[in-house]
């Protein structure tokens, strides 16, 4: 059977009492697979990934991550949990006055306490090493990288604490073909590097959710429109799907 990674059930969140931005989303993400969510911008897809991440709270409905119902737990137990995840954001969000090695350590300082700075930096710069980053770059501050530098910096610290559930959110968005296509296959290679890692792509890519996706979930109004493997969304008659597949191989 099946394992589940994340199991969300009538998950509903309104900001302002009124317009819910998810509207009673049910959906359960695999264990050890990418799965991809896609859909138009606005629909929802960056407020779901927080609530993933236990960052917002929902107004109603269940959130399981890895067995654990995420609302059940005390905010510290929260915390704690969510060193099970790894994030990469859209613009990777580095400490602008700190070297890539030092955007690394950051989250091992805060939550490694039992490790020494040694051992810190050791695996800080493993992760560098996997994500791609040459040796050369360790030392630069944002402002000195490239777009796709940043990227693999961003990784490395998603990375840092061996998380079981790497997400990201539109990681190529604003990217250059040549750029997308390195961070796509990025995220492959760290996928299969990890073996048994569940990872979540949030993306507005059609490409991205064909290339990479084993498992795919499309977002429409705050609620799933349709889920399941890329030939499915292929072989899909809804019109919406149809009109997202129509519009991503026609701008890439
Ligand atoms: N913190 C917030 N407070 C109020 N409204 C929000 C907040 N975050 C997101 N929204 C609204 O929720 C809707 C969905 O946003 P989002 O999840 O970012 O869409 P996308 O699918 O493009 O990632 C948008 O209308 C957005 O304005
Ligand atoms: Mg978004």
């Amino acid at each position: 059977m099946m394992e589940v990674a994340i199991d969300i059930q009538n998950l509903r969140k309104s900001f302002d009492g009124k317009d819910f931005v998810l509207n009673g989303i049910n959906l359960t993400i695999p264990k050890g697979k990418i799965t991809v969510i896609i859909g138009f911008s606005g629909t929802g897809k960056s407020v779901l990934l927080k609530h993933i991440l236990g960052l917002i709270r929902p107004t109603s409905g269940n959130i399981q991550i890895l067995g654990r119902d995420l609302w059940s737990m005390e905010q510290k137990e929260i915390n704690l949990f969510r060193r099970k995840m790894g994030v990469l954001f859209q613009y990777a969000a580095l400490f602008d006055d700190m070297t890539a090695l030092e955007n690394v350590c950051f989250p091992l300082r805060e939550h490694r306490r039992d490790l020494k700075l040694k051992e810190i930096v050791d695996i800080a710069m493993n992760k560098l090493k996997v994500s791609g980053l040459d040796q050369k770059h360790f030392n630069k501050i944002p402002s000195e990288m490239s777009g796709g530098m940043r990227k693999r910096v961003g990784l490395a610290r998603a990375l840092a604490l061996d998380p079981e559930i790497l997400l990201y959110d539109e990681p190529t968005t604003g990217l250059d073909p040549i750029l997308t296509e390195m961070v796509d296959h990025l995220i492959k290679e760290t996928h299969h590097v990890h073996t048994g890692s569940t990872t979540v792509v949030v993306s507005h890519d059609l490409f991205a959710a064909f290339s990479i996706g084993e498992h795919i979930v499309m977002l429409d109004k705050g609620t799933v429109l349709l889920s399941g493997t890329p030939d499915v969304f292929r072989n899909s008659d809804i019109e919406l799907v149809q009109r997202f597949l129509a519009k991503g191989f026609k701008t890439g």
